[in-house]
């Protein structure tokens, strides 16, 4: 997985930008073993560490992305996640609160184990992210949600969205993550933080 992460470094995207911390992507490669999740689906694959995490996480794991940017960074980590991992990883371009609703399950699937929730930060596009891969998700399968921090600009959304899921009862929250660390409920100050639960 290091190598696969210098290499997604190396296309011009900077470390900061925009990616999962490596512990997080860690998280997730274990998370999906875990939950025996086989077909995982991501909203925001920047370029594509959450990815190679899943992808990482059994030889039988296949992960479809959607992701707006087409911008050359993204165009390479496709292309390098497709050499590395043949055949296992669809990426779909597109604003996902179109193409998330308009994808359609393959008949001979009953839907993804896992979804992540990681695309667009604004309080719409989270929202209308956790309704839309719900009807792509299997009953009772794994959502996390990225970015609970609303200390944060840009965790304003995604905490606001999960919150609300929760007390729709859309969502059974699992798991609170705070740097990394297990916790009863987020808060700051912590860099990155993130949600797991179980779409009802
Ligand atoms: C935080 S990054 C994703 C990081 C990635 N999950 C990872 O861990 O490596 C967010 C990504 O969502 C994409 N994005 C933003 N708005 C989107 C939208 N409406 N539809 C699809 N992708 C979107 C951005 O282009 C960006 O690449």
């Amino acid at each position: 997985m290091e190598s696969a992460f210098r290499r997604a470094q190396g296309s011009g995207a900077a470390l900061d930008d925009g990616i999962s911390g490596l512990a997080q992507v860690l998280y997730l490669m274990y998370l999906a073993r875990a939950r025996k999740a086989s077909s995982i689906a991501e909203i925001g694959f920047n370029i594509g560490y959450s990815s190679i995490g899943f992808l990482e996480s059994s030889p039988q794991v296949k992960v479809t992305s959607f992701e707006i940017n087409t911008e050359a960074s993204v165009e390479s980590a496709k292309e390098f996640i497709d050499s590395r991992y043949p055949d296992r990883h669809h990426l779909i371009y597109g604003d996902s609160t179109h193409t998330v609703p308009a994808f359609q399950v393959p008949p001979s699937s009953d839907g993804f184990d896992l979804v992540f929730i990681d695309g667009g930060h604004d309080y719409p596009c989270v929202k209308a992210d956790i309704a839309n891969a719900r009807r792509l998700a299997k009953p009772g399968a794994t959502i996390v949600v990225d970015d609970l921090t609303p200390w944060f600009k840009w965790g304003i959304g995604p905490t606001t969205a999960w919150d609300e899921a929760v007390r729709d009862g859309i969502v059974t929250p699992l798991e609170y993550m705070s740097d990394a660390v297990a916790v009863s409920r987020v808060q700051g100050p912590a860099e990155r933080a993130w949600a797991v639960g179980q779409y009802r």
